[in-house]
């Protein structure tokens, strides 16, 4: 069964979903970089040229393709915007367990405090774009996800643990459902 996780940008999906790849000895895909590698260029040269809803347009048709691949057995790192296309939602629970890591706006900031790889947070008012955004992406989050792992002031092994112990009952049921 696949892990997929979600949350806003800086909630440490890729760090997360390296070690976990690493603890279950299971490939990691990141979405963003797969579209990249598709791409043949950078999310910051997809937003520039193409703009945002061409991105999100390949983000949908990345999930589209790891499932009709077959992808199984895999810890999916996904782009904090994933979850905001309600079509997605389906997609992502059909690849695997959901698991939203959810972060404090206050972390986030402290976190990307020195970031530049992130088109949508290149803006001098910063603090309230990820606010403003923050609230209009957790309840999509929320809708999205199998389980929730609270992050702030955590340490990785710490997060894992919960990973695993929240996600247990979810990835029996769904492997039922898929076999049955
Ligand atoms: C985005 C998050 C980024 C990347 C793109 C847009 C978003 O991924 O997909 O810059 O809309 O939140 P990370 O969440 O890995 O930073």
């Amino acid at each position: 069964m696949n892990i997929i996780l979600i949350g806003f940008m800086g909630s440490g999906k890729s760090t997360m979903g390296i070690r976990l790849s690493y603890r279950m000895k299971q490939p990691y895909i990141d979405t963003d970089k797969y579209i990249e590698r598709k791409a043949g260029r950078s999310i910051s040269e997809i937003f520039e040229t193409d703009g945002e809803d061409a991105f999100r347009q390949m983000e949908t048709e990345a999930l589209e393709a790891l499932i009709a691949d077959g992808i199984r057995d895999h810890v999916i790192a996904t782009g904090g915007g994933m979850p905001m296309k309600e079509e997605n939602h389906a997609l992502l629970r059909k690849l695997g367990v959901v698991i939203w890591l959810r972060i404090r706006p206050e972390s986030v900031l402290e976190r990307l405090a020195s970031d530049t790889s992130r088109p949508l947070l290149q803006r001098p008012d910063r603090e309230t774009l990820i606010r403003d955004l923050m609230e209009k992406r957790a309840p999509m989050y929320a809708k999205c996800a199998d389980v929730t792992v609270d992050v702030d002031d955590k340490r990785v092994e710490r997060i894992m643990d919960e990973i695993f112990t929240k996600s247990r009952g979810v990835w029996k049921r769904k492997k039922r459902m898929k076999y049955e």
